[in-house]
């Protein structure tokens, strides 16, 4: 499965991309409004750090608004990848974009219809919302496992995006249903490295290496 960083804050972007293992970025204009910084000069920032894809939502709610945003943010670099929502003009945008060979996110996807229309319509990701599913008792995961198996069963090659996700079970789940990425907020990135267990086991280790005096480096006399 494909990790992507979900913020627009540059130094959890930084960190999450020196672990070595960070494929893309998803920001939305909730995270964008939270680091109050200019829009533009941010997606440079992240763009420059990251190679992979790196959403950009749009605000216009119809069609040709959609365009006119998307023209202006993907020359910002070629690894934008233009974000809208899953609502009729979003699909009806996505096509236009799609067939332009512009690489498309299906955002705020909360059924698994919209994710049939945002195939069909060509986009390169779709984002199910599972967390937020979830926080009005519904069953996220469900949805994911209904967009992979509506996917597989026509050979759509949308790639789906596990989004809103909320701690390290949701990417357990998700890569166990056969979610192509999931979009993970930094704090569970960290989350996701940490175990008691490897701690503790690490602690013993270190202090029984240490007892025996030895080093694994060669000290001058060896070499
Ligand atoms: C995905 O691209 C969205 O930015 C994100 O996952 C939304 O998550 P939230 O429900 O935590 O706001």
């Amino acid at each position: 499965m494909e990790l992507y960083i979900d913020t627009a804050n540059i130094d959890e972007i930084r960190q999450a991309a020196a672990l070595g293992v960070l494929d893309g970025v998803t920001t939305n204009p909730s995270l964008v409004a939270k680091e109050g910084v200019d829009f533009r000069t941010r997606l440079e920032e992240i763009c420059a750090v990251v190679a992979g894809p790196v959403s950009a939502e749009v605000v216009s709610t119809e069609h040709d608004g959609m365009i006119a945003e998307a023209d202006e943010l993907i020359p910002i670099a070629e690894n934008i990848v233009i974000k809208l929502p899953c609502i009729e003009e979003g699909v009806k945008a996505c096509k236009t974009l799609s067939d332009r060979g512009v690489r498309v996110n299906m955002t705020l996807c909360f059924q698994p219809l919209q994710a049939m229309m945002a195939a069909k319509a060509g986009a390169f990701l779709i984002s199910p919302f599972i967390g937020r599913i979830d926080d009005v008792g519904g069953d996220g995961m469900e949805l994911i496992q209904q967009i992979r198996q509506i996917y597989d069963n026509y050979g759509f090659d949308t790639k789906i995006l596990a989004a809103s996700i909320r701690h390290p079970q949701h990417m357990v789940q998700s890569a166990l249903l056969g979610a192509d990425v999931a979009t993970v907020p930094f704090k569970v990135i960290q989350q996701v490295l940490k175990h008691p267990l490897t701690d503790t086991g690490l602690e013993k280790f270190l202090a029984d290496w240490k007892k025996t005096g030895a080093s694994i480096r060669k000290t001058p006399a060896m070499a």
